[in-house]
């Protein structure tokens, strides 16, 4: 699941960008990347301790990573589960990314607020 994610994500106009510059500055590949990603989802479903870093402040530092594209990581994200999972499952492992992509969303409008630019409503 993961896999096919990440070939999906690196297609997509919008974030695949923003992916692209980030690991490629930290010279990082996308194996690596993907059996981390792999490690946090085991720990948040299965409870295994496969993963201790921090999304809140990665994807905080990434000035590239604007609020609105949590909606297409998430929409992307959704379909490539229903791509390979039964329903229920695809549906509650999307309602979990939801409910941390909602929180890393915030932090992200959090750091880049610019209380010299006019609210956006
Ligand atoms: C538009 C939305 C998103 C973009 C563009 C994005 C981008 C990235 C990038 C570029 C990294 C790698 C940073 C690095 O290693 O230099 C990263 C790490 C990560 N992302 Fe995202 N991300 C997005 C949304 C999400 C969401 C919604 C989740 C979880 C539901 C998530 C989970 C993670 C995790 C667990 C890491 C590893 C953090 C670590 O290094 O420990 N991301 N993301």
């Amino acid at each position: 699941m993961v896999e096919r994610f990440y070939v999906r994500v690196r297609e997509n106009p919008i974030i695949g960008p923003v992916f692209l510059e980030s690991l490629t500055e930290s010279r990082e590949i996308w194996g690596p990347h993907e059996a981390k990603i792999a490690g946090f989802w085991a720990n948040a479903i299965l409870y295994e301790r496969s993963y201790d870093g921090n999304p809140m402040m990665v994807h905080s530092g990434i000035s590239a990573l604007k609020p609105e594209m949590f909606d297409v990581w998430l929409d992307l994200f959704a379909d490539t589960l229903r791509q390979t999972l039964p329903e229920p499952t695809a549906a509650a492992w999307e309602a979990l990314a939801r409910r941390i992509g909602r929180g890393l969303r915030m932090g992200v409008e959090t750091a880049q607020y610019d209380p010299t630019l006019p609210p956006k409503f």
